[in-house]
């Protein structure tokens, strides 16, 4: 048993110049509920066993390319997509039928249980040529784009809870969501805060994006450059 809580955190960039925006964003992140509940890993595995794991993948690794891996994901991130998705806040038929049935309880122990999974390490050779499109890296003061980096981490495998891993996600998977997000139909995102972002990118950044970050981490067999 670990104890488990519902609440985000933020590691800033020092110095960055968007730490002064980070705040108010993060204000609207901790509207959410913070209730602290112990998640059972050893339950979370036999129910995934059972729900879950035909289509994510029995290490939450997942073969198809339009389902999104939940290894090593933090248990916050997790918890509130299963939550939303229970309750319509995100909208997706198929997942909603997979979830609505879970209690509270369950979706922790299931959340801490995808947590714990590792996430494979990619050969370090094959990530020194890959460079980070601007918009990750640096953001565009123009279009008021702060750096995806601050909040999904340097190497798009952040600690901060609630915000998820983006390092090694299915490339398809990637760009169904963010154009999801741009046309308003994903809108679960506290604050709206990522909607408000990705909505300024082209498609074209929205591929690149989505390549680059499936190349970061993990899973060989979705990276198709
Ligand atoms: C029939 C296949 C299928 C089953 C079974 C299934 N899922 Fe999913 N899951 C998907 C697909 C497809 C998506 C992407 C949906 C979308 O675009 O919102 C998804 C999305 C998710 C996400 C969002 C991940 C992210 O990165 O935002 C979570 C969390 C999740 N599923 C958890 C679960 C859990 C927990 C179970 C078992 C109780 C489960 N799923 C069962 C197919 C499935
Ligand atoms: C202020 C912090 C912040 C910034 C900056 C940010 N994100 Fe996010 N992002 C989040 C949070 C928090 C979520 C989870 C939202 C939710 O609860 O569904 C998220 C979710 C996502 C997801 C969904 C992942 C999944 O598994 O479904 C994608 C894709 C994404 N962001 C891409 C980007 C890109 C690309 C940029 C830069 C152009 C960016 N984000 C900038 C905080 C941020």
């Amino acid at each position: 048993m670990m104890a488990y809580h519902i609440k985000i955190r933020f590691k800033l960039l020092p110095g960055s110049r968007y730490a002064i925006l980070l705040p108010f964003l993060l204000l609207s992140f901790q509207s959410q509920a913070d209730t602290p509940l112990k998640g059972d890993i050893k339950n979370g595995q036999s129910i995934a066993a059972e729900k879950c794991d035909r289509c994510h993948g029995s290490g939450g690794i997942s073969e198809d390319v339009d389902t999104p891996h939940l290894a090593s994901q933090s248990a916050d991130y997790t918890f509130k997509q299963i939550n939303d998705y229970k309750n319509k806040t995100r909208e997706d038929k198929n997942m909603y039928k997979r979830v609505r049935k879970l209690n509270d309880q369950q979706m922790a122990d299931l959340a801490l249980w995808f947590e714990s999974l590792k996430l494979p390490e990619i050969d370090p050779s094959a990530k020194t040529n890959l460079k980070p499109p601007q918009v990750v890296a640096i953001g565009d003061t123009e279009r008021a784009i702060p750096p995806c980096s601050i909040c999904h981490g340097k190497d798009g495998k952040t600690t901060a809870e609630g915000v998820p891993i983006l390092a090694g996600q299915s490339a398809d998977y990637m760009i169904s969501t963010m154009e999801y997000f741009k046309d308003g139909s994903r809108d679960n995102d506290p604050g709206a805060a990522v909607q408000t972002i990705v909505k300024k990118l082209s498609d074209i950044e929205i591929e690149a994006i989505a390549h680059y970050y499936a190349a970061l981490g993990g899973r060989p067999a979705q990276i198709e450059q």
